[in-house]
């Protein structure tokens, strides 16, 4: 088992310590880890370069494909993954890069043989400009950066890594993505309450959302937080987040907020994160997002959720219904992930983007 702390990270089969680089508005060669990188600035400016590739793309601009130019991805996925994976690939090919992965996926890769983490990041590294990892360890992506920056020392070409979701850790790219589907939903962040609701304790998506909020104090943003008792956010998280002054409600009964909430961030239920099936049983069918609960939420309140999504949006019907609800933005959501990725890759593969 890993252990994360906000300074160091350290894996039980090798113990090493690394602190992700601050953006501090400079993006380039720096790995994409943690939320911790970002500040409000460092958002600003990833959000306008992500707005300005939408509307070329959607002005049909076919410049974009020059930002990328013969830079090589590396899609590293030992998890499940659609959006993730496929954003990422889609996102660099729309750049005009390549993308590389393992010939019959993972599975067939040389640590299936027993190789390492590391050295499989790095035998990556020595063919790639940036490797997208998504693993089901916690700690693994600090891996990643720091076993990069000893490979970079030794090679010509230097490679950066980008967190896809490290188990139960955090989804960086997820809450960019997020937050910048707000920011377009609601113009401003300004004096919203923002619901997370579910599986807070193993959803790495969630941990990463919160954290970035607590960027957004100054805004005046409220995080209410609804989960059952076994679920609930780590301590860590709403600790930090409180720190910053922000007002933090925590409950398990969804009633107690929705009228009052802006933005409803639905998740999953993490079955494969549960060591037992029974506590997993017992839990699942808490929290239902139906049409009839829907109706409780305010006329602009939005409905955003990471997907994929199981029975937590209630049957097939019950999704087609959601799905018409112009309140319901999971599909903006999941297109602004690919133009929140390209605007990540330009800025740390090239430093700018015009
Ligand atoms: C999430 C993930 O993998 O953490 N999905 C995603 O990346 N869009 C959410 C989940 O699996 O529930």
């Amino acid at each position: 088992m890993a252990e994360q702390t906000s300074q160091s990270i350290s894996i039980s089969r090798h113990a090493f310590s690394y602190q992700p680089p601050a953006i501090q508005g400079d993006f380039q060669g720096k790995h994409i880890i943690s939320v911790d990188q970002f500040q409000r600035a460092d958002l600003d400016i990833l959000f306008q370069a992500a707005t300005a590739i939408r509307e070329r793309i959607r002005t049909q601009d076919r410049g974009l494909t020059e930002l990328c130019a013969g830079k090589v991805m590396a899609s590293l996925f030992f998890e499940a993954s659609t959006r993730t994976d496929m954003s990422f690939q889609a996102a660099m090919r729309r750049l005009g890069g390549d993308v590389i992965a393992v010939s019959n996926g993972v599975r067939f890769s040389s640590m299936y043989k027993g190789e390492n983490l590391s050295d499989t990041i790095r035998a990556t590294g020595c063919y790639a400009d940036v490797i997208v990892l998504r693993h089901p360890e916690i700690g693994s992506s600090y891996e990643a950066g720091y076993y990069l920056d000893l490979l970079n020392q030794r090679i010509d070409n230097p490679t950066v890594a980008i967190s896809g979701g490290d188990g139960i850790g955090e989804h960086p790219t997820q809450a960019l993505l997020d937050i910048f589907t707000i920011y377009d939903q609601k113009q401003a962040l300004d004096k919203l309450t923002i619901t997370l609701v579910g599986d807070l304790k193993h959803g790495r998506t969630v941990h990463s959302l919160a954290k970035l909020i607590a960027n957004y104090a100054a805004a005046e943003v409220r995080l209410c937080l609804v989960a059952p008792a076994s679920l609930r956010m780590p301590s860590a998280i709403t600790d930090l987040v409180k720190s910053h002054q922000i007002t933090v409600i925590e409950t398990d009964n969804l009633l107690d907020v929705i009228e009052e909430t802006d933005v409803i961030y639905w998740t999953r239920i993490q079955e494969e994160r549960f060591g037992e099936r029974a506590a997993y049983e017992r839990i699942k069918d808490r929290f239902i997002m139906t049409p009839r609960m829907l109706k409780l939420a305010k006329a602009d309140a939005i409905l955003m959720h990471p997907l994929p999504r199981k029975h937590e949006m209630g049957t097939r019907e019950d999704h087609d219904i959601l799905d018409a609800d112009p309140r319901s933005i999971y599909f903006e959501q999941m297109e602004n992930g690919m133009y929140v990725r390209m605007a990540l890759l330009v800025k740390v593969l090239r430093g700018v983007y015009v």
